[in-house]
């Protein structure tokens, strides 16, 4: 049993749980997940390493309650338990002393950004940080990329704060006046294909973090397949980071269009199972087979 140790709610539907896990403390990379099961009756889900404390044998997680197991996640009080913990999983990311580094960085990216962020300043880089939120109210994590960033740059799409606009337009403007060494993308995919088509033209490394469906995290069920350079790879064991320049996000889309919610039909609607995840593997299985 995993206990919380401590809890912060961040904004609107996100939180933040430091749960206690000795060993996944001791051994989690900057870039790594964990599989969640928040209740015996709930289905596992993926969530970034967002910090690790040695010392005090706690990770960090930012819980965005979008369905049933993240809300169940979020639902947890401190000293309660969750269910199971397994990780750390993936590859961690790829980190030495470039120089200039852009972290960009769109929803719930920003949790998976902000270890990235952390561990290139501590290898010696200048770091700018971009978060872009829809508003105000869902941004996260503002407070603790100051902290990490020598300059951070914030986007709302509304204009409720800081700058009105897209994550991507600021990049492309830092690219212009900057000479930038490297640049790391987490968030949707509009946004990672728009930082690789901003990055290829001026030969700058990028790295993107995928975030495909995944059921078991363990390499073992093939949900999290990605395309890169031609050839399929698991998110989970192979990534979820990857060269941003070798992405196929045209096959990317359509993996990730498999999650969005459908309206059932009224006949069919008590046939759907249970667990959400299960209808929406099927269908993604169904799609890489037309291939
Ligand atoms: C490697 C990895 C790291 C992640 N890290 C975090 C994290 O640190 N914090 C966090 O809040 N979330 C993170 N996610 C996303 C998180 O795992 C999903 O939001 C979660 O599985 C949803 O489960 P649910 O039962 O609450 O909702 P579901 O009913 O399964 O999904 C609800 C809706 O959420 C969206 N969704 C579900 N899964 C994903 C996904 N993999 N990517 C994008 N959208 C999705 C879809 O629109 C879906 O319709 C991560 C995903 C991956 C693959
Ligand atoms: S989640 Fe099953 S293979 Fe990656």
């Amino acid at each position: 049993m995993y206990k919380i140790i401590h809890k912060q709610v961040i904004a609107q539907d996100i939180k933040k749980i430091d749960v206690a896990a000795a060993l996944i403390a001791r051994r989690a990379l900057p870039g790594q997940f964990v599989m969640v099961t928040p209740a015996a009756e709930e289905h596992q889900i993926p969530m970034t390493i967002i910090d690790s404390d040695e010392r005090r044998s706690t990770i960090s997680l930012l819980v965005h309650e979008v369905g049933p197991a993240t809300r169940r996640l979020g639902g947890l009080a401190i000293g309660e338990n969750i269910y199971q913990v397994k990780g750390p999983l993936g590859q961690g990311s790829r980190l030495e002393k470039y120089g200039l580094v852009i972290c960009v960085a769109t929803g719930v990216g920003a949790a998976q950004i902000l270890p990235v962020c952390r561990a290139l300043k501590k290898k010696g880089n200048k770091v700018i940080g971009i978060i872009g939120a829809k508003s105000k109210k869902v941004l996260m994590l503002e407070s603790q990329m100051r902290v990490v960033c020598d300059d951070l740059f914030i986007t709302t799409n509304d204009g409720s704060y800081e700058r009105k606009g897209f994550a991507t337009g600021l990049l492309k403007e830092l690219l212009e006046k900057y000479t930038v060494q490297r640049v790391y993308a987490i968030g949707n995919v509009e946004m990672m294909q728009a930082a690789s088509r901003m990055t290829s033209s001026k030969n700058i490394p990028l790295r993107v973090t995928l975030n495909p469906y995944m059921i078991d995290g363990l390499g073992t069920c093939g949900s999290c397949r990605v395309k890169i350079n031609g050839e399929f790879r698991l998110a989970c064991t192979d990534g979820p980071e990857f060269d941003g320049h070798a992405v196929d996000y045209q096959d990317l889309t359509q993996r990730m269009n498999v999650l969005e919610p459908k309206v059932w039909h009224e006949p069919f609607h008590p046939t759907v199972p249970r667990r959400p995840g299960f209808a929406k593997l099927l269908k993604s299985l169904w799609v890489s087979t037309k291939r």
